[in-house]
């Protein structure tokens, strides 16, 4: 058998992406709450505040507030090991700087992780997934060394009442998102130049380093992973000027697990940094932090890969961003322009294993599509099934062949949710149907589709029965 026997299988989300129930029980706005909805080629826009007659994915969602026990039930029914979810971190501290937290939030994830142990579901959450309280805007959010403080008395308050309940942590989601979509990194305005952006990245280095550093106080069985937001690209030809291109645009993303892994900041990111007379906000002791904080393991998302070159062009290097004007004619796109490229996905996983030697975990994979709803209610999703076919495959050649410590794999949006990128919900990722259209009308009903069965087989198997 190719996977270890207790390898998490499972299915990921986040809150602001499922919940909906944006203000119940005493949450508070946070910074997901005031993006709009748009689409493929209309980006989301961040108002400032809610405003009337605008659309807002996060207040509705698909309802997983209301509807968690039934979710967590289909999810056991497949028989998830592992939910990879995040605390909406606005539920507990509404306003980010609250002293004492909200204890109606509290007592909801309570809930969540009860029903999650019922089914023999082992929780991995969050801390920080796209959503930071709208509050913190007052100090900056995390251009401010202050925000560490209120994430940290956060951490302590879940990681104390959670304890004997979750012990598989990941501080931020897609942290290297800072270099690109700051705003939901970490509240950070999109316009912020990079001496902003690494200042914020900065905070956010040292705020998980000593996240991980209280876990560890607080219960020693608790594990606490990085989540690295699946940049991986290839050079677009072997001239060498593409090559370094690439290599130049690897870096804007790498250095984010170089320094959570290793527990410093690589030489060439410094030197960068000198070049661009970019100064980090260093005080005395943070570098000893940075070292005794380094992640139990290393978590990412794995999608697609791109291909940069020469001409990619200095912004897109600079902030290793999506469009970096080469299209891979090797590899087939979705109808979303993401490239399926199973082998990139091995290939991710020795480049961090070979440069960590840490165990790994895929937390996101999967196809973001449309699916069509028979009259019968059935949904014949061949087309993700082959697709997390060929992604599981090339794990399994992964840990097989290559020796790669692997701890699991949670498929992104196990059911149906609302789309980070887009604000939409036809772009549906789930094993499982929620009947609910970009503008939040519907019944909220679940179904399931082909891949719900196909899935529960894979799990059963250990991911042997792949047909
Ligand atoms: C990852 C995020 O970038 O990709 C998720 O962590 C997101 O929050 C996922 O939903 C898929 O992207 P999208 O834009 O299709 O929702």
């Amino acid at each position: 058998m190719a996977f270890p026997k207790n390898f998490l299988w499972g299915g990921a989300t986040a809150a602001n992406q499922c919940e909906g129930a944006y203000l119940t029980d005493g949450k508070g706005l946070s910074t997901a709450d005031v993006m709009t909805a748009g689409d493929a080629k209309t980006p989301r826009r961040i108002t400032d505040g809610v405003v009337a007659g605008e659309n807002y994915p996060s207040h509705t969602a698909i309802d997983h507030y209301g509807h968690f026990k039934e979710d967590i039930a289909l999810f056991g029914e497949m028989g998830f090991k592992t939910y990879r979810m995040s605390i909406n971190w606005s539920r507990i501290f509404p306003n980010g700087d609250d002293v004492e937290p909200n204890e109606a939030g509290l007592a909801h994830y309570d809930a969540v992780f009860d029903e999650c142990h019922k089914h023999g579901i082992e929780p991995l959450v969050t801390l920080s997934h796209y959503e930071t309280p709208l509050g913190l805007q007052k100090y900056g959010s995390w251009t401010s060394r202050e925000v560490i403080e209120f994430f940290l008395n956060y951490c302590r308050t879940v990681f104390t009442r959670y304890k004997g309940k979750v012990k598989y942590w990941l501080t931020f989601n897609e942290i290297n998102c800072m270099s690109m979509m700051p705003w939901m990194a970490g509240g950070v305005q999109v316009d912020a130049d990079e001496q902003t952006r690494m200042t914020a990245a900065y905070h956010q280095f040292l705020a998980s380093a000593r996240a991980v550093q209280l876990a560890h106080e607080i219960d020693p069985e608790n594990k606490v992973g990085m989540m690295y937001g699946g940049m991986f690209s290839y050079p677009n030809s072997c001239d060498p000027a593409d090559v370094q291109a690439n290599e130049e645009f690897m870096r804007t993303n790498l250095f984010y697990p170089d320094v959570m892994c290793r527990g410093y900041y690589p030489a060439y990111k410094l030197k960068e940094f000198e070049r661009r007379g970019i100064v980090l906000p260093e005080q005395p002791g943070d570098k000893d932090t940075l070292r005794a904080g380094t992640v139990d393991f290393l978590s990412y998302s794995y999608y697609f890969t791109m291909v940069c070159g020469k001409n990619s062009g200095q912004a897109a290097i600079d902030c290793g961003s999506v469009n970096t004007g080469y299209t891979n004619p090797y590899v087939e796109q979705t109808p979303w322009g993401w490239s399926i490229d199973p082998y990139g996905l091995r290939y991710s996983l020795n480049l961090f294993y070979d440069r960590y030697q840490i165990p790994l975990m895929i937390v996101e994979n999967g196809l973001g599509t449309y699916d069509t709803v028979e009259a019968d209610g059935s949904i014949h999703d061949d087309y993700r099934i082959d697709y997390l076919r060929e992604h599981i495959k090339a794990m399994k050649d992964a840990v097989e062949l290559d020796g790669v410590d692997l701890m699991g794999y949670t498929p992104w949006g196990c059911i149906d949710i609302v789309s980070a990128g887009t604000g939409e919900m036809k772009k549906r990722y789930g094993f499982i149907y929620v009947d609910v259209d970009d503008e939040g009308n519907g019944t909220f009903d679940r179904s399931r589709k082909d891949s719900f069965y196909w899935y529960k087989k894979v799990i059963a198997s250990n991911g042997e029965d792949l047909d």
